[in-house]
């Protein structure tokens, strides 16, 4: 194919390969710098073998995902040696905001690392490597990438589903003792309502029908406001619901401390909100929340459960937590697994505690040994397993709208997701991709339900009230 780039000159083509890492944040910021590059005659595709330039857009929270980069690196490092391509490697996100100059060392083959700050610079970045300079911008600049990232044609937009990311807050001021966050990504910073709300009506405009609002500490978010004011994210999402052809909103992730009432009550009086929240606790003791630097206890945490459920019966939660922090003892470990069982998710994810280098907690004297950490670990994510399992079986029997996103692996299959981010397959649906479509759900598999189009005079749980499976206490959950 034969295309032209906007300086007006035709040549095919040039081909970027992306590969995201770590959070939803990354898989944005991804698709912008797609869209940038788009501009500058760049095609995507999923074959790095084949890509002109090839970005890592990485992740850096746990040592585990930075490590993952310099293998990568060095199977691209053999894939250009075995072929003997010129491909460009671009290595972007937290890896390269947090070890620019150690990358360049220790991987040869990266032509240009540039930080999450400058995504709106690559053009001219990758004019300076192209004229073969070693290129590394790990700036905080004054002025805002979001101001010169383009937007996404119609075409991306469509090719990227339904269901869309749009950033309205970036960074962290936290300082959770183990967390690289505030190091990497900077002060928290939100962006102006009117930006959010363009961004998120062309999206819409573009077929979009749900709109997750990402940010590291997305429920602290206090954006300006048209009239001048700061505004907070439960005054943004009611500005969102009025956007038509908006079907859902979620925003992730959220810190337990900014869950205010006003957002609790959004969840009561938005329809589009959906019932599900992602709200990291991290532990279970309250010894280990305060040496994380949390800033609230065990109690505050399930003061809050209590008031989302009684705003919305029908929600349901995840959460993130963190087995082996320094000192961690038995009997903070078994908190962390009483507060699991007491609360109930319908998802987790669970790690190992990580020592980041410069963060507080790396420095602890107490590390809590490799194999209790291990352990701990397989049995936090036992719980879990059996957290969802019964959440999933609760679903079984309900009836509630999913979102159709794509084809499924069988002819005729949709595949769609619940309310609570479930995949739902149905064959043969009535609808198509983008589509709100009511199911009932008919069986449950280990990573997906499957579900029958609802008779017609089915309501849909959305906007339905308390479900008992829902607000079960965990105990049955064990088995
Ligand atoms: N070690 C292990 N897990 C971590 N997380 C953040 N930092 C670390 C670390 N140093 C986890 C937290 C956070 C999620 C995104 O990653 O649970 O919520
Ligand atoms: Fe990291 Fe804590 Fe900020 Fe979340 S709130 S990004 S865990 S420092």
């Amino acid at each position: 194919m034969i295309d032209g780039d906007r300086t007006g000159n035709m040549h095919e083509p040039r081909k970027l390969y992306v590969k995201s890492f770590g959070c939803q944040m990354n898989v944005y910021d991804s698709h912008r710098m797609a869209d940038t590059l788009a501009r500058e005659g760049f095609v995507e595709t999923q074959d790095p073998a084949e890509a002109d330039l090839v970005i890592l857009n990485t992740c850096h929270i746990r040592e585990k995902a930075a490590e993952k980069v310099y293998s990568e690196l060095g199977r691209l490092r053999k894939q250009k040696q075995e072929a003997g391509s010129d491909t460009m490697i671009a290595v972007a996100g937290c890896v390269a905001q947090a070890e620019g100059a150690e990358i360049m060392r220790r991987a040869p083959v990266v032509d240009l690392v540039v930080g999450p700050q400058s995504y709106h610079r690559l053009p001219e970045l990758l004019a300076e490597a192209r004229a073969g300079k070693r290129v590394v911008d790990t700036e905080f600049p004054a002025e805002d990438k979001f101001d010169h990232l383009p937007a996404p044609t119609r075409a991306a937009t469509r090719s990227r589903g339904p269901a869309a990311f749009v950033t309205v807050q970036e960074g962290c001021d936290k300082f959770c003792t183990f967390c690289v966050v505030p190091y990497t990504r900077g002060a928290e910073v939100s962006r102006p309502v009117a930006k959010i709300m363009d961004e998120a009506a062309r999206l819409v405009d573009q077929g979009v029908r749900e709109i997750s609002l990402i940010g590291q500490n997305v429920n602290a978010f206090h954006g300006a406001g048209p009239d001048g004011t700061s505004w907070s994210l439960a005054r943004l999402m009611e500005r969102m619901a009025g956007i038509k052809g908006l079907a859902r909103l979620r925003y992730t992730t959220s810190h337990p401390r900014d869950m205010d009432d006003d957002l609790i009550a959004a969840h009561r009086d938005l329809p589009q909100l959906m019932p599900y929240l992602h709200l990291p606790v991290q532990s279970g003791s309250d010894r280990i929340l305060a040496a994380m630097n949390r800033k609230h206890g065990r109690d505050d945490f399930f003061a809050i459960i209590e008031k989302m459920r009684q705003a919305r019966p029908d929600m349901a939660l995840s959460s993130d937590f963190i087995v082996g922090f320094p000192g961690e003892s038995e009997q903070d470990f078994e908190d962390t697994l009483d507060l699991v069982r007491k609360v109930g998710f319908a998802s987790a994810y669970s790690f190992k505690y990580s020592p980041r280098p410069g963060t507080p907690a790396a420095d602890h004297a107490a590390q809590v040994p490799e194999e209790a950490k291990a352990e701990r670990l397989a049995e936090l994510q036992r719980l879990l397993e059996a957290s969802k399992a019964a959440f999933d079986e609760s679903c079984r029997g309900r009836t509630f709208d999913i979102l159709l996103e794509k084809p499924g692996r069988q002819a005729g299959q949709l595949i769609g997701r619940s309310p609570y981010l479930q995949s739902v397959v149905v064959n043969d649906p009535p609808a198509a991709i983008g589509d709100l479509l009511t199911v009932t759900i008919t069986d449950v598999g280990p990573n997906s339900l499957a579900g029958i189009p609802a008779e017609a005079n089915d309501t849909s749980v959305s906007q339905s009230p308390a479900s008992s499976a829902l607000s079960r206490p965990l105990a049955a959950m064990e088995a």
